[in-house]
């Protein structure tokens, strides 16, 4: 049977890019990418665009039954930052869109979902370094309560009802087709456009916060890499790792290509969300189970960016 895919969230920095690959590989009419917003050009005009609230069921019924849908990635989410200025629509939106894409699976309509989790799921008293797949976990944030929340009910529909469901603690993701919006970690996403356009950046972190970090093109094949993985003999949400950096190193690496890029530090809020996560992960869960691989590393990862970026921005 052809497979079908629902993108939820098409519109957003992951759900973007994942849509133009899994249309590269599936072909373009199997891959229905849907937001509540219109979305990039490329995305709208490549393949099926539906406008759809995941929060209601009866809409996203809709477009599964129209499409024929078998599978789910459920990108939609409220991230760290501005989930902490509207906690109770952060809550609604993560957890109300889960249970929705949940039931249609238990109800056997859909056959596979994929749904991120974050390292948010991490908070102040688990391991800063080389974080563990399995350890304490204590959220701060309403973003990382809901990450981790969901991780269990996933278990748990998993257990009970043998949902498929398949799921990546993401880091901080850096690319440049489609802007993060709302997150800690986007300041690794602005300092190039600030670079590129100014050739200085304000950072909200401070020069030492070291967080966890991969480049798109690793975040989109750990999702396809996981969701294609034949059997797993137990559910779990996977830390993946690649690279860890701090604002002072990531500034230092695009100097060498800006040299008069200036960089200055006037953390906010957010500072307190960094310190609260892990700064590096330990990943050999999910390098054993399905043979996870980053490819990018800190260098290479900014060349790509900057290339990338020159042509959006002049
Ligand atoms: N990038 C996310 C955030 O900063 C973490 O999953 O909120």
């Amino acid at each position: 049977m052809q497979k079908k895919v629902l993108i939820i969230g098409a519109s957003g920095q992951i759900g973007t890019e994942l849509t133009l690959k899994l249309r590269q590989q599936l072909g373009n009419d199997n891959i229905v990418a849907s937001d509540i917003r219109n979305g990039n050009y490329e995305v709208m005009q490549s393949g099926p665009f539906e406008i759809l609230d995941a929060t209601s069921k009866e809409d996203l019924l809709r477009v599964v039954e129209k499409y024929h849908i078998t599978e789910v990635y459920l990108m939609a989410a409220m991230l760290s930052a501005i989930a902490e200025k509207k906690p109770k629509s952060a809550w609604d939106l993560n957890m109300v869109s889960l249970f929705n894409v949940l039931d249609l699976a238990k109800e056997q309509r859909i056959k596979k979902v994929f749904w991120p989790s974050s390292i948010a799921v991490f908070g102040p008293l688990s391991p800063k370094k080389e974080t563990p797949q399995d350890t304490i976990m204590n959220p701060s944030t309403v973003y990382g309560i809901s990450k981790l929340a969901g991780e269990h009910w996933c278990n748990y529909y998993h257990e009970k009802f043998g949902v498929d469901i398949r799921s990546i603690r993401y880091p901080g993701i850096i690319s440049y087709k489609t802007n993060p919006g709302g997150g800690t970690t986007d300041y690794a996403v602005e300092i190039f456009h600030g670079a590129l356009k100014y050739k200085k950046y304000k950072c909200f972190l401070k020069e030492d916060a070291y967080l966890p970090m991969m480049y798109m093109s690793d975040a989109i094949k750990a999702t396809i890499g996981l969701m294609n993985h034949e059997k797993f003999n137990h559910y779990t949400s996977y830390n993946i790792g690649a690279i860890s950096f701090s604002p002072k190193e990531i500034a230092q690496e695009i100097s060498k290509h800006i040299p008069d890029f200036e960089m200055s530090y006037t953390p906010d809020s957010r500072q307190a969300i960094a310190e609260s996560w892990p700064q590096s992960i330990n990943d050999l869960r999910a390098r054993e189970d399905w043979g996870w691989q980053h490819q990018y590393e800190l260098p290479e990862l900014v060349k790509t960016m900057l290339q990338g970026l020159h042509y959006t921005i002049k």
